[in-house]
């Protein structure tokens, strides 16, 4: 079983100012900062593209880069995003593309591999896949935007691939994104989960470092 983790998402952060954030997330002692990349077409959203990774990194950034591709052709883009400083690149079942094919690249560019699935897409939907990955993210919204709520029925999703995990012997993370905070986090740690992206939640925390804490305990 991994420690637990919190990730912050710098979609909640400034981004006038992104540096800071990052800096913040790295001032607390945290060690992952989840990053969404959106392109107006797998999702109804905009954010940031590779730019955006390098320019963290040629600030100084040393975190760990959760990269989460919203893209309707992710395969396209890994040497890019590679390139620009990602520590894993996570990559959703949905579209129609060579999955397999596209885990192995992000693997040949030197970085983790995730697998990602929507609220509406079964556990087995990715069920071949898990021998493949580093980490499998469950959406616990409909992705596209920061501050929704948690949906309570994705636990039962969690429950099915941690036991999966452990009867095959496998040591994926169980990444859960959308909605989290410490209360849905237990809820989640209950049913398997390790990893926490936490936006909106931790971003307008009066004291972070308090509830980052929170998230050490779970
Ligand atoms: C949503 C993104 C999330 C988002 C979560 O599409 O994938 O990473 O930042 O935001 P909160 O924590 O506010 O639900
Ligand atoms: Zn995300």
């Amino acid at each position: 079983m991994h420690t637990p983790i919190l990730v912050p998402s710098l979609l909640a952060g400034d981004h006038a100012n992104l540096a800071a954030s990052a800096s913040k997330v790295e001032q607390l002692g945290l060690k992952w900062l989840h990053l969404d990349i959106m392109d107006g077409h797998f999702v109804p959203n905009f954010t940031f593209g590779p730019e955006v990774l390098a320019a963290l990194r040629r600030a100084g950034s040393t975190l760990y880069f959760d990269t989460h591709l919203m893209l309707d052709e992710p395969e396209r883009y890994i040497e890019a995003f590679a390139k620009a400083g990602a520590s894993n690149i996570s990559i959703h079942i949905e579209p129609d593309y060579d999955h397999a094919a596209a885990l192995s690249r992000i693997r040949d560019v030197r970085c983790q591999c995730g697998i990602v699935i929507n609220p509406g897409t079964p556990a087995r939907a990715i069920e071949h896949l898990l021998p493949l990955v580093d980490l499998v993210l469950v959406m616990t919204v409909q992705p596209g935007f920061g501050g929704q709520s948690f949906r309570r029925d994705m636990l039962p999703k969690l429950t099915q691939l941690s036991t999966w995990r452990k009867a095959r012997g496998l040591n994926f993370r169980l990444e859960v994104d959308g909605g989290i905070d410490p209360v849905t986090a237990a809820e989640c740690r209950a049913a398997g989960t390790d990893t926490f992206v936490a936006g909106t939640s931790f971003f307008k925390a009066p004291d972070q470092a308090a509830f980052a804490a929170a998230f050490a305990k779970l």
